[in-house]
């Protein structure tokens, strides 16, 4: 087994996942002041820290995606988070593209960028302790308009470029193309179009001979729209999504994990534990391991009671623990 086969299976041990900490400047300035805190520099590094820094996260998180600027920073015990959190044996891994832009052949669809330079940070990335790297992709269901087939190609071949250089650097690479819960779509047509999205990258990741065993996939949940009024039962949800992957995600891939896209905090966790338990009760048709890489859903908690100040910080934390030791249990069925 090659060092990153290695690596991107350490993701999956009994009960761990990914914390997906990894917004940009703009993301985290709109998060933050949603929750009425208003964020410079130091507020996002603060924002870093509420969730590095919590005692015995490293009983329930395998890896966290930071973004490039939070790899050269420190946490209030004045070590670089990246070296604080792999000493406690959480790999470091960070965000690598650069966010998205219109698609010129479909203004209304987005596609990412950030392969220009991207061998160059590469080789930054890697020397400032990263061990992995994530480039997502936004797919927006429009009716049965959107998402474009040109959309999806544009964005297929960009995830396995990036997969590739990503690969011969020596970074395990995290594909994430993220199907948006957006929309008043059915949850059989967010299936679709996640089995159209997976069925296009996993052929342009052929053609493109990206090594199947050292990636990662994480990827949306099958769901009907957050404006559709319907509300899935979880059961509904891991029958679809298991479908879904089962029919269009090779049995070589190092595993699957699941972004949380919006969902509250308690759909995020009773989704991944139906999931989980269909998985486990078709065990041997299940060919990779699952786990989860969420962002929102691990953080809301715990920014609703920090709202920026010093003197939240201990009860926050303790919301982020309470909401990780649940999300592990889903994954782990305990
Ligand atoms: O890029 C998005 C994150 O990696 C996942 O975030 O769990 O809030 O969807 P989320």
């Amino acid at each position: 087994m090659t060092d990153l086969v290695a690596i991107a299976r350490s993701f999956f041990a009994h009960g761990k996942g990914i914390l997906a900490a990894d917004e940009s400047v703009h993301t985290a300035t709109t998060r933050l002041a949603s929750y009425g805190i208003s964020a410079s520099a130091e507020m996002r590094r603060q924002y870093r820290d509420l969730f590095f820094g919590a005692e015995g996260i490293e009983q329930y998180l395998s890896g966290v995606i930071l973004f490039p600027e939070t790899l050269l920073e420190k946490g209030s015990d004045k070590k670089l988070f990246s070296r604080s959190l792999a000493a406690r044996g959480i790999v470091p891994g960070v965000k690598v593209d650069l966010g998205t832009e219109p698609f010129p052949s479909s203004p209304d669809e987005l596609i990412t960028q950030g392969l220009f330079d991207l061998p160059e940070r590469l080789a930054a990335y890697k020397k400032q302790g990263a061990i992995f790297t994530k480039w997502r992709a936004v797919i927006r269901i429009d009716g049965d308009q959107l998402p474009s087939a040109q959309a999806l190609h544009e964005n297929a071949k960009r995830l396995a470029s990036y997969a590739k250089e990503s690969q011969i650097a020596g970074l395990v690479p995290i594909l994430e193309p993220d199907v948006l819960l957006e929309g008043n779509h059915s949850r059989t047509r967010a299936r679709a179009v996640v089995e159209e999205t997976l069925e296009m990258l996993f052929s342009v990741l052929d053609e493109q001979s990206v090594d199947r065993a050292s990636i990662i996939l994480k990827t949306a949940m099958a769901l009907s729209g957050e404006s559709s009024g319907k509300k899935d039962a979880p059961e509904e949800v891991a029958e679809d999504t298991i479908a879904a992957l089962l029919k269009c995600v090779p049995r070589q891939i190092a595993g699957v994990v699941f972004l949380s896209g919006g969902q509250t905090p308690n759909q995020a966790t009773d989704n991944l534990s139906a999931i989980c338990r269909l998985s486990r009760a078709q065990e041997g048709t299940i060919p990779w391991p699952l786990t989860f890489s969420y962002s929102r859903a691990l953080q809301e908690e715990a920014l609703t009671i920090w709202k920026g100040e010093e003197e939240n910080v201990v009860d926050a934390r303790a919301a982020f623990l309470a909401r990780l030791s649940k999300v592990s249990s889903a994954v782990s069925g305990t």
